[in-house]
């Protein structure tokens, strides 16, 4: 990704500014000649789920494979059955599955989750997907040998009772032994802006402007993603969708994992095994459910 300072800089995730990306001569929120823009606003993972795979397009999926089995290994995990929690369309699933594990996808959103299945049956790969909110997680008698929930999907989570719900479910539905690996949006990746961002080159697809507010009270960022698109008869259509998405920091998290039920906590800065940098813009949590 170029204008990262790390080749794994998501979309729908914050980013360094990048001035190239940006559109200077369209003022904010102006829309182009010719688009009709829907005037209601939706909340995040609507309208946005046909196009998430395009968004996702540079994000290099198969470097967080092998992260993620760098850090299986390096904390003596053999998984075989594993919870892929906010799969969203299932990349992540589909990778799992090609490299020999039993994935299971849960998501939220029914839009992320009917592309998820119809991926899936087109490379053949009999991944169950299942819609359920994180925090009330209930997969009956199922016991995981490790969860994973990547991609700031645990910052969605904006009450911290929800989030210590969905520490507690995930922890109950891993074997003993097993171990649950998540990243976090931090504060300063949330406070510093980074989700304000833009792409309305010509060729793209579809172009979206965000902006984003830190409400550090509430430790809460708001941003407003616009988005449009070309129907095909040289009509551009536009949408907006509301992300919100909530800082946790370190001690809290961690201190909520081992109440959950986890014993060893590990917090990783984003793809190193390195401890937490004081301008981290993302954290990795390894925790392990004990044996007893
Ligand atoms: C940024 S996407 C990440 C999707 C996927 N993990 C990936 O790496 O592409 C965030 C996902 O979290 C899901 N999500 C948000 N809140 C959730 C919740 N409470 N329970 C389950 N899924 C949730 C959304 O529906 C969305 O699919």
């Amino acid at each position: 990704m170029p204008c990262s300072r790390r080749m794994n800089r998501p979309r729908l995730a914050p980013r360094r500014p990048c001035r190239n990306m940006r559109s200077p001569r369209v003022p904010e929120d102006t829309l182009p000649e010719n688009t009709l823009q829907d005037t209601s606003e939706d909340a995040a993972f609507g309208p946005v789920t046909p196009f998430y795979d395009t968004l996702m397009a540079g994000v290099p999926y198969r470097f967080w494979m092998d992260y993620l089995e760098k850090v299986w290994k390096k904390h003596g995990q053999t998984p075989k059955t594993v919870l892929d929690l906010a799969c969203g369309t299932g990349t992540v699933s589909r990778y799992l599955a090609g490299r020999g594990y039993a994935p299971t996808g849960v998501d939220l959103s029914a839009g992320m989750l009917e592309v998820a299945r119809q991926r899936a049956a087109e490379e053949q790969l009999p991944i169950p997907f299942i819609q359920q909110d994180a925090a009330d997680l209930d997969l009956g008698d199922a016991r995981f040998d490790a969860a994973i929930c990547f991609f700031d999907s645990l910052n969605y989570i904006l009450e911290p009772e929800r989030l210590c719900s969905a520490f507690a479910r995930v922890c109950a539905h891993l074997a003993p032994g097993g171990s649950f690996f998540f990243d976090i949006n931090t504060e300063y990746a949330l406070a510093e802006g980074m989700f304000n961002q833009s792409c309305t080159r010509k060729g793209e697809a579809l172009h979206y402007r965000w902006r984003s507010r830190y409400d550090p009270d509430l430790r809460l960022c708001t941003v407003r993603m616009n988005f449009s698109f070309d129907d095909g008869s040289g009509v551009r259509r536009a949408f907006t969708e509301v992300h919100r998405q909530r800082a946790y920091g370190k001690d809290d998290l961690t201190g909520w994992l081992r109440a959950a039920g986890f014993a060893d906590v590990t917090v990783y800065d984003a793809y190193s095994t390195d401890p937490p940098k004081k301008r981290s813009d993302r954290l990795f949590y390894f925790a392990v459910k004990p044996t007893d």
